[in-house]
C-alpha cells in the first residue's frame, strides 16, 4: 500500500476480533502510515492483540473519555472509524423482540451519534474524516436481514448525511461505507438465518448469495478495509455525505 494517511491519527470502533472489518481497518490504516487505534467492548476477543483500548460505544461518557485519552497521547484526532455494531434478531419481522430493537438502534445508530458527537468537537480547529460503516442494508431492503438492522443501518446513513451538510463547513467530511457481504464472525450469522428462512444449507444459503454478487463472491475483510483508507484520505477530498456500496455489485431490493 502507499503511505495515504502518514501522520494521521485514527480511531476505530469494533476494532478487536481479528478477521473481523475493524480490525482490517486498523491493519489498512497503519499500513498507510497512520496511528490507527483500535477500541471495542473491554474483554472483546483480540482486544489485545491491538493494544486496544475498550470503549462501549451506546455509553456516551466512554466516547468522551477514550477521546480525551488519544488527545493527550497524540494530541490530536483526524480520522473517526465507527465500525462497531450488531447483528441480532429473526428474519422475520414479527419474531423480532424488545431487546433486538433497543440493542441494534443503540449500538448501531445511538453508537454512531456518541461518537461522533464526542469527535466532532475535536475536530473543529484542523478538520477531519468521520466513516460510518452502515451497510449495503442501510440503503435497501435485503433478503432475510433483520428489519431492526435495517431500519438502524438506514438512520445510520441518514445521520451521516446530515451531519456532512452541517460539519463541511468546518472542513469535517462525513460518509457512510456500505459493505455487502464480507466472511467475518456476523456474516456467520446472516447465511445461518437465510438458511433458515430458505429451509437449505448454510453451504447452500452463501452459494445463493455469491450467486446474488456479480463479482460472485463475498468480500474478505481487508477489501473493506482499503476502501476505508480511500475515504479517509486525500483521494476522497471532495467526496461528502456519500453512503458508498463495497459490494462487488450486489444490488439492494426495495
Ligand atoms: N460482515 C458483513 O457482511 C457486514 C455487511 C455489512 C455491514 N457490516 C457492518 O460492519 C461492521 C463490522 O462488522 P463485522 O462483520 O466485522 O462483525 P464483528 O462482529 O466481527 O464486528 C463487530 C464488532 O463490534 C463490536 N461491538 C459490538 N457492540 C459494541 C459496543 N456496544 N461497543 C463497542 N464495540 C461493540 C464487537 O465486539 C465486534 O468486535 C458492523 O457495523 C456491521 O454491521 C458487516
Amino acid at each position: 500500500m502507499a503511505d495515504l494517511l502518514t501522520g494521521k491519527i485514527a480511531v476505530i470502533s469494533g476494532a478487536a476480533h481479528p478477521r473481523g472489518i475493524g480490525r482490517a481497518i486498523v491493519e489498512a490504516m497503519s499500513a498507510n502510515g497512520a496511528t490507527a487505534i483500535g477500541t471495542d467492548l473491554a474483554g472483546a476477543e483480540g482486544l489485545d492483540d491491538i493494544r486496544g483500548l475498550a470503549c462501549d460505544v451506546t455509553d456516551a461518557e466512554q466516547c468522551e473519555s477514550l477521546l480525551d485519552d488519544v488527545i493527550q497521547r497524540h494530541g490530536r484526532i483526524d480520522i473517526l472509524v465507527n465500525n462497531a455494531g450488531v447483528g441480532v434478531g429473526a428474519a422475520d419481522f414479527m419474531e423480532l423482540t424488545e431487546r433486538d430493537w433497543e440493542i441494534s438502534l443503540a449500538v448501531n445508530l445511538r453508537g454512531v451519534a456518541n461518537f461522533c458527537r464526542a469527535a466532532i468537537p475535536r475536530m473543529m480547529d484542523e478538520g477531519g474524516c468521520i466513516i460510518n460503516v452502515a451497510s449495503l442494508a442501510g440503503t435497501g431492503a435485503m433478503d432475510s436481514i433483520p428489519a431492526c438492522y435495517t431500519a438502524s443501518k438506514f438512520a445510520a446513513v441518514g445521520l451521516s448525511k446530515q451531519l456532512a451538510a452541517q460539519y463541511a463547513v468546518n472542513g469535517i467530511r462525513v460518509n457512510a461505507l456500505c459493505p455487502g457481504s464480507v466472511v467475518t464472525q456476523m456474516h456467520q450469522q446472516s447465511m445461518a438465518l437465510l438458511a433458515e428462512s430458505h429451509g437449505i444449507s448454510v453451504a447452500e444459503a452463501q452459494a445463493l448469495e455469491d450467486a446474488s454478487i456479480p463479482l460472485g463472491r463475498s468480500a474478505q475483510p481487508e477489501e473493506i478495509g482499503k476502501a476505508a483508507v480511500f475515504l479517509a484520505s486525500d483521494l476522497a477530498s471532495y467526496v461528502t455525505g456519500v453512503a458508498l456500496p463495497v459490494a462487488g455489485g450486489m444490488a439492494p431490493g426495495l
